[in-house]
């Protein structure tokens, strides 16, 4: 990653970071959950179609949302941060229905921008998220349910255009051909202020598809049904400023449990929501691991080797894509042999490659991967991938034997609040390892 260290924007402004990770400390302490970035990356957007100051708590402080803030400034929203997590969005006056291109480019949930758009301005025009095509990553879903509300959509030249019919966006009735967390709140969102009722069946039924909808109606939407797979949005005139607090993320508490697990020892992890961690504290429980819920946190115990156990990943409430790769290193050194099947994206295996380099023992075949599990992991120079998949190339390293370079490391940072900060107070040996120097650095320590 090559991270700005100054406003000179010539190549010597910049350098290259890499996380540095010594193996072999089992993790002790506490950590502290930041606020789910699936909710905040929609809600942001959503701001869009508030006339008023809202006020939003527990946002995370992660790449992606900074982008986000940026495009919301660009476009004309009055932004002030209180603190590292309290965020004071106004949109009342913005007027730019453009959100820029090279910004909406780098964050895959621009499509928000679609649906807030279309909202509030009755018309959006948005790139498409990092040049992927419709074919990469598709969202026909979000389409249809735009298109069912009376939207007329085009696709142009890596653009989406849409545009409400001039009496404006009415109520519809969709159902999803595939469940979609995007194709969900996107809707969700372009039907808040619509004229009358649309319903969207077969919806998506995470975690912070209900938050969107808690953020929404504490603005002063209509919104019923979130958390089951039938969502009802009666429209209304306007929304009103607020104040909202965004949920603990879901994801971040699992790759600190998986994290645990996996390397052994014994963490609390605090401000969670432990019904919403059940399908993974119960996959850890069946690979041996003790698991203890209290009301916010959950206590997580890991001695010995790891059992087998065979995971599929679902939409909510089942195992959760996104914590696919970090589950899937705490197999790679668990007793006995591990199906994993993915069932939600296509490809999200690369990360096998950079395990296999560290001495992991998975073949994979389509949505399919077979572990046997091996005593140790060895060191190794390893690419993140993705996010996720950066997350899970940690949790390897600190499984390991030796020292493990993770590169790459922009993609973990959209999404993890402090992440390096965060494991070295549980004792984790990882620092920031700025190149060509070597230099290593700490980094601030967790709140
Ligand atoms: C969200 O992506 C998350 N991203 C992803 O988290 C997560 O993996 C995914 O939901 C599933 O839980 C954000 O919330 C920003 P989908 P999203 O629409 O909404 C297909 C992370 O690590 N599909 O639920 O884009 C699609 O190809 C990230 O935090 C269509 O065919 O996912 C996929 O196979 C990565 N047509 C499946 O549905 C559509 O119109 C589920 O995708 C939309 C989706």
């Amino acid at each position: 990653m090559l991270r700005k260290v100054s406003d000179d924007a010539t190549k010597e402004g910049y350098i290259l970071i890499k996380y540095i990770v010594q193996g072999g400390t089992k993790l002790s302490g506490s950590v502290t959950i930041s606020g789910a970035k699936n909710a905040a990356v929609a809600i942001l957007p959503a701001t869009l179609l508030v006339s008023g100051p809202c006020r939003i708590e527990n946002v995370p402080d992660i790449s992606d949302v900074r982008l986000l803030l940026e495009i919301l400034r660009d476009m004309g929203a009055e932004i002030h941060r209180y603190g590292r997590n309290t965020l004071e969005i106004d949109c009342s006056h913005v007027r730019n229905a453009t959100a820029p291109i090279e910004l909406v480019r780098r964050i895959r949930a621009s499509y928000y921008l679609i649906g807030a758009e279309l909202g509030r301005f009755g018309h959006a025009r948005v790139a498409m998220p990092g040049g992927c095509n419709f074919g990469v990553r598709p969202i026909d879903q979000h389409i249809k349910g735009f298109e069912a509300m009376g939207a007329n959509v085009e696709q142009e030249g890596g653009y989406v255009c849409a545009d409400a019919p001039t009496e404006g966006l009415g109520g519809g009735h969709v159902y999803l051909d595939i469940v979609s967390v995007g194709a969900t709140m996107n809707i969700m969102i372009a039907a808040v202020l619509a004229e009358g009722r649309t319903i969207i069946e077969n919806a998506a039924r995470e975690p912070h598809i209900v938050d969107l909808a808690n953020f929404l109606n504490s603005m002063g939407a209509d919104v019923r049904g979130a958390g089951t797979d039938t969502i009802k949005v009666n429209g209304v005139e306007q929304l009103h400023g607020g104040t909202y607090t965004i949920i603990p993320d879901q994801i971040e508490a699992g790759t600190y449990m998986a994290a645990t697990a996996a390397v052994g020892g014994e963490v609390l992890i605090k401000n969670v929501i432990p019904k919403h961690l059940d399908c993974i504290t119960a996959k850890l429980r069946e690979m041996g691991v003790t698991v203890e819920e209290y009301g916010e946190s959950v206590l997580v115990r890991s001695t010995g080797r790891l059992r087998r156990a065979n995971v599929k990943t679902q939409p909510y409430p089942g195992f959760p894509t996104d914590m696919q790769p970090q589950i899937g290193v705490a197999l790679a050194v668990a007793e006995g042999t591990s199906v994993i099947t993915e069932g939600v994206w296509d490809h999200r295996y690369k990360y096998i490659n950079e395990l296999r380099k560290m001495g992991a023992a998975v073949t994979v075949d389509g949505r399919v991967a077979v572990v046997e599990g091996v005593e140790t992991l060895r060191g190794a120079s390893v690419d993140a991938c993705d996010l996720r998949a950066g997350a899970a190339m940690v949790i390897a390293g600190l499984c390991a034997r030796g020292v493990t370079l993770v590169e790459d490391i922009q993609f973990i940072e959209r999404g993890y609040e402090n992440f390096v900060g965060k494991l070295r107070l549980l004792g984790a040996d990882i620092r920031i390892i700025d190149e060509p120097d070597g230099t290593e650095r700490g980094t601030a320590a967790a709140g």
